[in-house]
């Protein structure tokens, strides 16, 4: 994608849709590092604070229509589906290249890359893996799809918002490696939650069974971050239960479309529905814990040990 004019690829115009938990940090990296960003977000009080690294904040979504490249950042298909409609809905100026981050289905995005095609807009798929913190810790990878051109163009802001990312073809396929990746976050979460509470009930503090577990060979990034949750009980939302079984869903569905059983995901996907029926959705996806410890009989209490998350 040659740059308008331009020396540099890192000097082309963005614009960023979506300052959400995700967004917000995401799109700081980009001010911070110095990138001409012009931000809107809906709720434009949440995109305001992102001015002082530098970011422009746009009244209107269509003023993004000029930027060189769009990255979206919002929460499901339909949602992507209404902001890029809107963003190129005039019939004056439009993006060279769309990056679009959020967690969709494949069909959603094989639907977006049609009406992106049809507009001349290059499109890559670029879903992520981390929460906030990892973005604010600078480990957030990206799993891209899509042109390998649209991706070279891409990657100097990649880089600028996080540690690494991967291409792993063309079309949609960044979508179906992004759903496994959740699938199996539900599932980690779900089973991390069942054995730490077990080996509560049989008498061992969480704190010292998850300091056994992170370093062991089970352990792993994801397990050191949400252990702070798990012992101390704090469920300030990084991740929604809506958003993970949305996520869970496009995993079934997928299954559905690929002839194939997913047992272990269908049963953590209705714990995690369960989870929301039981009022616990504004909460992070971590409370499974507090869930499994119902459903056996002790209650949780934070144990108020200092437990590192791996991450700062
Ligand atoms: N949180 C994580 O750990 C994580 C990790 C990896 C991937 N993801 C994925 O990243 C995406 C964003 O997640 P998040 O945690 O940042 O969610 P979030 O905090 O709920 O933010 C959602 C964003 O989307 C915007 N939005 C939603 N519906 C919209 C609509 N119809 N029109 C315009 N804007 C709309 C919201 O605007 P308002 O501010 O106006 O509501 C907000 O900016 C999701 O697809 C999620 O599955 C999340």
């Amino acid at each position: 994608m040659p740059a308008r004019g331009r020396t540099s690829r890192t000097k082309l115009t963005l614009g960023w849709i979506g300052a959400g938990r995700m967004g917000f940090e995401m799109a700081a990296r980009l001010a911070k590092g110095g990138a001409d960003l012009l931000v809107w977000n809906r709720t434009r009080a949440k995109a305001e604070p992102l001015r002082k690294h530098g970011a422009k904040i746009a009244e209107a979504l269509s003023e993004l229509a000029a930027r060189d490249i769009v990255f979206c950042m919002v929460a499901t298909g339909d949602d992507v589906r209404e902001v890029i409609g809107k963003l190129l809905a005039g019939s004056g100026a439009k993006p060279r290249m769309v990056i679009e981050c959020s967690s969709i289905s494949l069909e959603g995005s094989a639907e977006l890359r049609t009406f992106l095609g049809r507009r001349k807009v290059a499109y890559l798929a670029a879903p992520v893996s981390g929460n906030a913190k990892v973005i604010k810790a600078g480990k957030l990878t990206f799993v891209c799809s899509g042109p390998r051109k649209a991706y070279d163009a891409a990657r100097p802001y990649l880089d600028m918002i996080g540690k690494g990312s991967a291409w792993v073809g063309e079309g949609e396929l960044a979508r179906i490696v992004k759903i496994c990746h959740n699938v199996f976050l539900g599932v980690v979460t779900q089973s991390l939650a069942e054995v730490t509470v077990l080996a509560q009930k049989a008498g061992v503090p969480r704190h010292a069974f998850l300091e056994f577990m992170n370093q062991s060979v089970m352990g792993s990034t994801f397990t050191r971050y949400k252990t702070p949750a798990f012992v101390n009980l704090d469920f300030k939302v990084t991740f929604t239960p809506e958003l993970l079984r949305k996520d869970m869903d496009l995993g079934l569905d997928a299954g559905r479309r690929f002839e194939m059983p997913l047992p272990l995901a269908g049963a953590a996907r209705d714990l995690i529905q369960s989870l929301i029926g039981r009022g616990w959705k504004d909460q992070d996806f971590a409370a499974l814990i507090l869930q499994q410890a119902q459903a056996s009989g002790i209650a949780l209490k934070p144990e108020n040990v200092e437990a590192g998350d791996g991450l700062s």
